[in-house]
């Protein structure tokens, strides 16, 4: 079930009506299992609870992507898989962030009441650090543009992984101390946390780019079934009994089956006489069926990139109109005009 944190007394009326929800994702590589259960599909189901704005945090892949024509496919690439796993244009604002660029003005204005020692405590700065990331300036001040994103919408709702968590935190207390200097100005934004909040990768760790395990949403054919064939068992053997809470592959299974196949699935593991490579085959056609339209809606969506394109101006414009007027309400009290 989903997690949603109680929405906040302090919360403020957004001037727009219904609630927005705004979510982001990083333009850093192929999109994998991690990032479809534990952020993208609930991206697309949400589309309807409210007014929905997502998009390709770009600015923020500068701090990872150093070159040009990896970050401009990256972001194609992510708005084709968008668009193919039900992205719905008319429904939702896709945009680009880098095509609203009052979220830097924004962002700007935000790290004037950011206190150093609020960012110093941000977790994923050390982490990314620790992982060998260049220490700019930009990664270290990441959560305030990403607070700007989010609060250049007004947004109420943030759907994200468990990992964004203190992201969202951080904005909420930018969000209290412009609201405290300059007059409220922004609601409070809750955040909704995916079920899937740590799917394992191939290796057993939380599936990520970064750690080479991944099983990428699009993969089909020879490469799927390499990734799937290669996760990381125990040594039983096939006569033995196998403990489904532990096992990666039933891990992944789950998130493709049904309750009963997933009961039908357990029972042969505690029975034994099954080896993990027929479970791990179970899991292969289970993936196969799930993405088999979206592969298709893929397939087609590639051929008409022009589509693709105009879909994303479409969505930046009405991102664009939106951010100008919290824009121009941010100037005005705090004394830019
Ligand atoms: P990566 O670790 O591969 O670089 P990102 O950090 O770009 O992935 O994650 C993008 C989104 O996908 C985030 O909201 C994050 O919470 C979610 N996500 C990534 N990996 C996983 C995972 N293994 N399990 C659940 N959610 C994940
Ligand atoms: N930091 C998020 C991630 O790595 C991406 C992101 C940027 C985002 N701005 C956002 C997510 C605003 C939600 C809201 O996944």
């Amino acid at each position: 079930m989903d997690e949603v944190k109680p929405v906040s007394s302090a919360n403020l009326k957004s001037p727009q009506g219904p609630k927005c929800i705004l979510s982001g994702v990083q333009p850093s590589g192929k999109l994998h299992l991690g990032n479809y259960f534990g952020a993208v599909k609930q991206h697309i189901a949400a589309q309807g609870d409210g007014e929905c704005y997502y998009f390709i945090a770009d600015y923020h892949a500068l701090t990872t992507v150093h070159d040009a024509a990896t970050l401009r496919q990256n972001v194609l690439d992510v708005a084709l898989d968008y668009f193919a796993l039900g992205l719905d244009p008319e429904k939702t604002a896709f945009f680009r962030q880098s095509d609203v660029p009052e979220v830097c003005e924004l962002s700007w204005i935000l790290s004037t009441v950011a206190p150093m020692g609020l960012l110093e405590k941000a977790v994923s700065y050390k982490e990314k650090v620790d992982k060998g990331l260049d220490s700019s300036v930009g990664l270290f001040t990441y959560p305030v543009l990403m607070a700007a994103d989010i609060l250049a919408y007004r947004s109420h709702l943030v759907p994200v992984g468990k990992d964004q968590v203190q992201h969202l935190e951080i904005t909420r207390d930018l969000a209290v101390k412009f609201n405290n200097r300059f007059g409220d100005t922004f609601p409070l934004p809750d955040y909704r946390l995916t079920p899937a909040s740590k799917v394992p990768g191939t290796d057993g760790q939380k599936m990520s780019k970064s750690y080479g395990n991944t099983i990428d949403i699009f993969a089909e054919g020879k490469a799927l079934k390499k990734s799937v064939m290669g996760v990381v068992t125990d040594s039983k053997t096939v006569e033995e009994p196998k403990d489904p809470a532990t096992c990666n592959v039933f891990a992944l299974h789950s998130l493709f089956a049904t309750p009963e196949q997933g009961e039908v699935l357990a029972t042969k593991y505690q029975a034994g006489g099954m080896g993990y490579g027929v479970a791990k085959t179970e899991l292969l056609s289970l993936i196969d069926a799930y993405f088999a339209q979206a592969r298709e809606r893929r397939r087609e969506l590639a051929s008409d990139m022009g589509q693709i394109q105009q879909w994303l101006r479409k969505g930046a414009e009405k991102a664009r109109a939106t951010a100008r007027a919290t824009l121009e309400l941010v100037r005005s009290k705090c004394g830019l005009r």
